[in-house]
Parts: structure tokens; C-alpha cells; sequence
């Protein structure tokens, strides 16, 4: 790999010790991958961050490297982290458990990080543009980016991401080259699909038939936000692969940049009913309800909201977003609606992410990608729909 003087210089630790361990993860992955050199980027989304995944050993190992004085070089932001950083309590946190997830999050605010904690940077500001590039590691917003938007990023680990935030560099391989980035097989969806859910049943179909392709999907004609946040989570979560194609939708599609492949695949209804029925379990009763993987948006938000006027729910339920988002949500008046439903706002934070086994036997989300981690990390029976359905169970139907 062929490093220019001033980046030997950092390997060499003339700009410190928290600047050359970051090098060193980079150089270490540029070799690997047989990348030529290291390519600037535009920002850096971190995952890594819940005292859950990290445990005693990543939070001193972050601490370390902010002591050594790391700091980044771009705008770089943080993923969801184990709790809400303010409403822990209300979500049941044990008080050990947020005491070490604070000196995660202040070791990452040392570095200069900010603490964002969404795995949806693209609606609170970092939203990069077409063509560039920049180092993201949460599957579902790698994906985003690389698929809506347009910019290019592999899918980054914890660590690589904030290496390559600390020397605003990343090895140039993988999805940051144009030729990797091309279609390997034609998907023709030959059914309607109506709500976001549907898009991650999609997602399900794609990604469990055809494993770690490129699709080019043909045969949607329109899509909202919401049904590609819920695709882009649900492909790359049973399939791998963190880049699809819409034919007339998504921007590589409708530039026409790539050749179109040979191969070719169909998703029929059945096979998104099939999806439905995979990812649901056989259960008596839903414990827990949650809303929000990907991270909610404002119109979900206020969708959830027009769903709940005047409605109480009975079960355990949770609305994870952004602390951003959240703001936009109370200054248009519909957080007050929600909670006083009973519904508590779970900022910060996720599903996923929180300590959360043991706790609940089930779950109900809208979310394909949220049952797969449910059900892998915290032992739980899974139902998937939309957020209509979703509401429905939490109000006791
Ligand atoms: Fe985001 Fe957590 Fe889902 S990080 S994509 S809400 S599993």
C-alpha cells in the first residue's frame, strides 16, 4: 500500500500515539483488501458504541485512545448506544450500566465525536451527497447511503470507521470503486407493495434468496422514504450485501452508470408473504412493542401520533429515534399525543442495542431487521408489520 510521506509520518507516531494506532488499523485493512492507497472522506458514522457490545474491555480501549490525545479529523458521528442518554431510568436502565455507557459516549465526545448515537445520520445533517465518499459502519445506513444517496462506503467495523474519522482517510477498495459497484443480478418484483413493512418482507426475499448480490431491482414504480430505510435495513441484515439499484428510483439506476446483469431473479407475493411468515413466530401474547429500526423518522413520528390520538396502550412500548428527530417531533406537538398514550421515546438508543434480554419473551416492530436481532441477541419471540399493526397490538388489539 503506498502511503504518502505525511501518512508514513503518522504510522511512524510523529503525530502521537492515538494518531499512529488509528494508521495502523487502516494500513492493516488496506492491505488486506489490496488497497493502493488511502482515499479522503467526507465524514465517519461509528458504530461500536452500547456498553452492551463493548463491554469493560472496548470502553477502556476507547478511553486509552482519547487519553492519548486521538482526535478526528472530519465530521464524524456516533451510532445508537446502550440507553437513552437522559430518560434512561424511564426505560429501565440499570444505574451500573449507565455509568459505563457515559464514560463510552465521553470518551468518543474527547475525540470530538458527536454524539448523535442514530443509525439514521442522514436525516439529522449528515447526509453526504452523490459520488461521495465517506466511512459509515451501521449495515442499515451504509446501505442508505450507498443505495438512495448515491455515496460510497464499505461497511465499516467499529473501529475502522473511527480510525478512519481520526485520520479522515479510508483504504480505497471495495464499494468506494465504481466497478464493484455494479448489479449482479436483475430482481423483477412482480407484486404491489403497499406498505414499508412490505419493503423489508422485500428485503427478507431478496436477501435470504440471493446472498451477498447486487440486485437491480425492476417493477416499483414509486417508493417514500420510509419503504427505503425499511429495505435498505432488511437487505443487507439476511443478505450481506450493503448496495442495491432501483430501476428510475435510485441514483446510479437512473443515470444509467452500469451494465445491466444477465442473470435473473422474481419476487412474487408469495414470496413476500413467505417473509411475513418467516419472520413472524408462533406466540401467545406480544410483551413488548417497538417502533423505529431504522431510527423513526418525523413523518413516522407523526404518523404514530394521528395512530394514537386518544388511545392508550397496554403493553411495554417504545419509540426509538434520534434525540434530533425527537426535537423536531415535541415542537410540532407530537410527542405530548404519544405520550400520553402511555408510549415512552426511546432516543439514543435501540432494540438492538439496549440491554434488553431476559426482559421481554416477545416483541412486536415494524421492522424485518429489528426481528432478526430480537430473536439472535435477546432470545425473543418475533412479529413483524407495519406500524398500523404495530399500534393496534400495543393498544391491546
Ligand atoms: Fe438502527 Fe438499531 Fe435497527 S441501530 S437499524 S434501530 S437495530
Amino acid at each position: 500500500m503506498n502511503l504518502t510521506k505525511e501518512e508514513q509520518a503518522v504510522l511512524d507516531g510523529e503525530q502521537g500515539e492515538g494518531k499512529r494506532k488509528a494508521m495502523e488499523i487502516l494500513v492493516a485493512l488496506g492491505k488486506i483488501y489490496g488497497a493502493e492507497r488511502l482515499l479522503p472522506i467526507k465524514n465517519a458514522q461509528i458504530a461500536g458504541v452500547s456498553y452492551h457490545n463493548l463491554g469493560d474491555a472496548g470502553m477502556e480501549f476507547l478511553e486509552t485512545l482519547a487519553e492519548e490525545g486521538a482526535k478526528v479529523e472530519v465530521p464524524a458521528m456516533l451510532n445508537p448506544a446502550g440507553m437513552d442518554l437522559i430518560e434512561w431510568k424511564k426505560l429501565g436502565i440499570p444505574e451500573d450500566f449507565a455509568k459505563k455507557q457515559k464514560r463510552i459516549v465521553d470518551a468518543y465526545v474527547k475525540m470530538g465525536v458527536k454524539p448523535t448515537c442514530t443509525c439514521t445520520p442522514y436525516l439529522v445533517g449528515f447526509r453526504p451527497e452523490y459520488g461521495q465518499h465517506v466511512a459509515w459502519s451501521e449495515s442499515s445506513a451504509v446501505t442508505y447511503a450507498n443505495s438512495v444517496i448515491g455515496a460510497r462506503t464499505n461497511r465499516e467495523g467499529g473501529p475502522s470507521a473511527l480510525a478512519a474519522a481520526i485520520i479522515g482517510k479510508t483504504p480505497y477498495y471495495g464499494l468506494h470503486l465504481k466497478k464493484n459497484r455494479e448489479p449482479t443480478i436483475l430482481i423483477q418484483v412482480r407484486t404491489d407493495l403497499e406498505r414499508p413493512s412490505d419493503f423489508g418482507a422485500l428485503g427478507y426475499a431478496i436477501g435470504t434468496q440471493y446472498p451477498n448480490e447486487v440486485p437491480y431491482i425492476i417493477g416499483i414504480s414509486t417508493v417514500n422514504e420510509s419503504d427505503l430505510k425499511s429495505l435498505s435495513a432488511s437487505i443487507v441484515t439476511y443478505g450481506g450485501a450493503p448496495l442495491y439499484h432501483i430501476e428510475n428510483i435510485t441514483p446510479e439506476a437512473r443515470r444509467k452508470i452500469h451494465p445491466l446483469p444477465k442473470e435473473k431473479g422474481i419476487v412474487e407475493e408469495e414470496e413476500i408473504r413467505e417473509a411475513y411468515e418467516a419472520i413472524n413466530d408462533e406466540m401467545e401474547e406480544v410483551e413488548f412493542v417497538c417502533i423505529g429500526c431504522p431510527h423513526c423518522s418525523l413523518e413516522e413520528i407523526k404518523k404514530i401520533a394521528k395512530l394514537l390520538d386518544g388511545k392508550s396502550v397496554k403493553r411495554e412500548t417504545w419509540i426509538a429515534t434520534s434525540r434530533k428527530v425527537k426535537a423536531q417531533a415535541d415542537r410540532r406537538g407530537y410527542t405530548k399525543v404519544i405520550e400520553k398514550a402511555g408510549v415512552k421515546f426511546a432516543c439514543d438508543t435501540c432494540m438492538a442495542v439496549a440491554p434488553l434480554k431476559g426482559r421481554f419473551k416477545s416483541m412486536m416492530s415494524n421492522s424485518a431487521k429489528a426481528s432478526y436481532y430480537a430473536r439472535g441477541n435477546n432470545n425473543m419471540k418475533t412479529r413483524f408489520g407495519s406500524i398500523e399493526e404495530c399500534i393496534k397490538t400495543a393498544c391491546g388489539g
